[in-house]
Parts: C-alpha cells; structure tokens; sequence
C-alpha cells in the first residue's frame, strides 16, 4: 500500500491517501462562497488532493472571529458552494463540507450573531479563557456562553447543514469535533458541566457527538465521518489523561458501530495548546497510538506535523488509511504532485495574508503561490 493507493473512501473513491485537512481562510463574500474560493479549491485538486475538506463551513449564523468564513445555511451559500464542488469534481478529486458550530467562542457583539437573534450557545455557562475578535471595536475576548436549554436544536441545524451539503454536490460532510469548539466543548468535562443526559459521565459528554453523527448518517449514509483532537487544548478544554481516554475511547467505541467513512486523528502540537495562565492546557500522548485500537472498523486519517517521508511509512505500515496535511496546502497548490515527484514542499510562506481581510486583494497569500 502506498500513498497513490486509491482508497474506497464510504461511497466513494479517492485516488490517493493524501487529504488537505480544513484550513480557515476568510475568503467568503461575507459568508457566501466565491469565485476565488473556487480557484483555491481547484488549483488544489488539479495539485493531487485525493481529498479535499473545506475550510469550517458555519451550519447557523454565528458570531465568529472570522467574518468572511463561509456558511451553509443560507440557499446562495449552497449556489456558491455548488459552483466549487462541480470544478473540484471536474478536477478530479473529491470534497467534503467541514461542519462547524463554534459554541461559546462565537461573540455577541458580531454581526452574524446579532442577525441571528440568539444568545451564544453552548453546553455550559463556561466561558474559555482568552479570544481574538480583532474585527471587533477594543478586540474583547471570549463571553459567558447561554447553556443551551436543548441540544437537540443545534444537533438539528448540522442535519439541515448536511442536507444542505448533499444538495451543494458534496461527497460528504466531516463533523468538525476538535479544536475546542462545540462537539470538543460537550465531550470536555471542564466546559461541560450539565446535569442533564448530555452532561457528566463520558456516555452523557459523547452524546453530543454520536447523535450529531447519527443525524448526518441519515442525510449522507456511510460519507460522514469526524475530526476529534483528544490531545488539544486549543480554546481552552483538555483533560487529564485517563479521563481523556475515557471520554474519547468511549466515542470512538460507539462511533466505530456507525459505519464512518473516515474519523481523523489530530496528534499533539504544542502551537494547538496555547499557554494559558502561563500554563499549557491539555494532556500530550500519543493519539493515534491510544486511539487507533478503538476503530476497528473505521479508517484512520492522521492530522498535524505528518512528513511526506511519514506519511508514507503511515500508510504503508498500515497504521492510518491516509493523512491529511495542512499548512503544507496552503503554501502549496500542488502538495500530492510534488510528494509524488519526490519534491521539497519550500514555498515561502506569505503570513501577513494567511487569512483574508476586508478591503484587501483576497488572492494575495491565496492562489498566488506556485506550482513546482
Ligand atoms: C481558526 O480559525 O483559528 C481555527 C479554526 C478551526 C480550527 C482551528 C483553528 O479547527
């Protein structure tokens, strides 16, 4: 197995190993997709993507720190989105929607969330330590958070997302489950605190999840699939390591029974765990290592720092279906052709234009980067 091994991917095909996992851009025409996006995307699955997910595509409207991060609640959000997956299909690759809900670190005072005439939810009254709303007047940080009175209301909103995606002519939908935001922020004892089914034991703290996935199987059959990162404190959860295992090797146990096309492994980095309080947050240990023997029956994507060199012995030893890379995607439009050709990945990357600015050229630090 290499690879440039295809892999039967649920319904579908893809003709490589190598993902470009979900990167935030800030790209949209406020939240609608856009030409540009469309050549972003493109160039990618013309550069060997064998699989590509979107940037975190917002299911409801929400008071996020990225203003111009697309949506898909919206019917023109769906047009645009559909113009994108018909050319990456054209391109010959494949595309999943990143569904995204951000939970207590959307902001009050945001746009979005005004229009959208709802406190900000989350599964606790629990703030996260820290934010960056720069496009904010005085850049405030993260707010106490509304506990939502019923869970089942935003599980209904990823539903209708992903009925949504399936129209935009996606080929399925990763539930975004990591990085602390709303699906992270029910499974992290120390954002949820409810007394209710969806609080308290690991069973309860996964519920979130596994119903969440359960409402997008019904849409999307076996193409869905989930990126979790037990090992990240990024916006502020983390827990001790046995608690850790108990909550995730419980999802996962659970998830392994549903047919998911793929669920992705996000490994510890320390730039996911910001210090807060002079402090790192989460637990480090190895996550694909601890959390690969509960899918038995499920392939394993790896995410964060993967080499090419280990992206190869990753796949070829066995150990994960395929890998996704990041950062490597975005200064590079072509990371599939260039590991193929045996390639170095020295784009320079351009950081004043790594994400999107209102009244600045969205192509500058997007599809200007070379091919090899
Ligand atoms: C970010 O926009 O900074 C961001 C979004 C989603 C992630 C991680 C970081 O999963």
């Amino acid at each position: 197995m290499s690879l440039f091994t295809p892999f039967k991917l649920g319904s579908i095909t893809i003709p490589n190993r190598i993902g470009m996992s979900a990167l935030t851009r800030n790209r949209s025409t406020a939240t609608v997709p856009n030409e540009i996006m469309q050549k972003y995307y493109v160039e990618r699955a013309l550069g060997g993507a064998g699989l590509i997910v979107t940037e975190g595509t917002l299911i409801t409207r929400q008071g996020t720190e990225w203003p111009q991060a697309p949506g898909i609640w919206d019917p023109a959000q769906v047009v645009g989105w559909k113009k994108i997956t018909d050319a990456v299909h054209e391109a010959g690759s494949k595309i999943y929607c990143q569904i995204w809900h951000l939970g207590r670190v959307s902001h009050p005072d945001a746009p979005e969330q005004i229009a959208a005439g709802v406190p900000v939810y989350a599964p606790s009254a629990i703030s996260a330590r820290g934010g960056k709303f720069r496009f904010l007047p005085g850049h405030p940080g993260y707010v106490t958070p509304t506990e939502v009175p019923d869970p089942t209301t935003i599980i209904a909103q990823f539903k209708q997302a992903a009925i949504n995606a399936k129209e935009a002519g996606f080929d399925g939908v990763e539930l975004h489950g990591a990085n602390g935001y709303i699906v992270a922020q029910f499974l992290d004892s120390t954002a949820n605190k409810r007394t209710d089914k969806w609080g308290g034991s690991p069973e309860n703290r996964a519920r979130f999840a596994l119903d969440t996935l359960k409402a997008l199987i019904e849409v999307f059959g076996p193409d869905v699939s989930i990126k979790i990162s037990p090992a990240g404190g990024y916006n502020d959860v983390g827990m001790p390591l046995q608690e850790t295992i108990d909550t995730f090797g419980y999802l996962l146990r659970e998830a392994n029974k549903l047919g998911l096309s793929y669920v992705t492994l996000v490994r510890y980095s320390a730039a996911s765990d910001p210090e807060i309080d002079g402090k790192k947050r989460a637990t480090e240990h190895d996550v694909v290592a601890t959390f690969s023997p509960f899918l038995t029956n499920t392939p394993v994507f790896v995410n964060c720092g993967v080499t090419p060199a280990e992206a190869e012995q990753l796949v070829n030893s066995g150990t994960a279906a395929g890998v996704f890379f990041g950062f490597s995607w975005v200064t590079h439009p072509d990371v599939g052709k260039r590991i193929k050709a045996g390639k170095e990945l020295d784009n320079v990357p351009n950081f004043a234009h790594l994400y999107g600015a209102v009244g600045v050229d969205p192509a500058l630090g997007y599809v200007d980067y070379p091919g090899m």
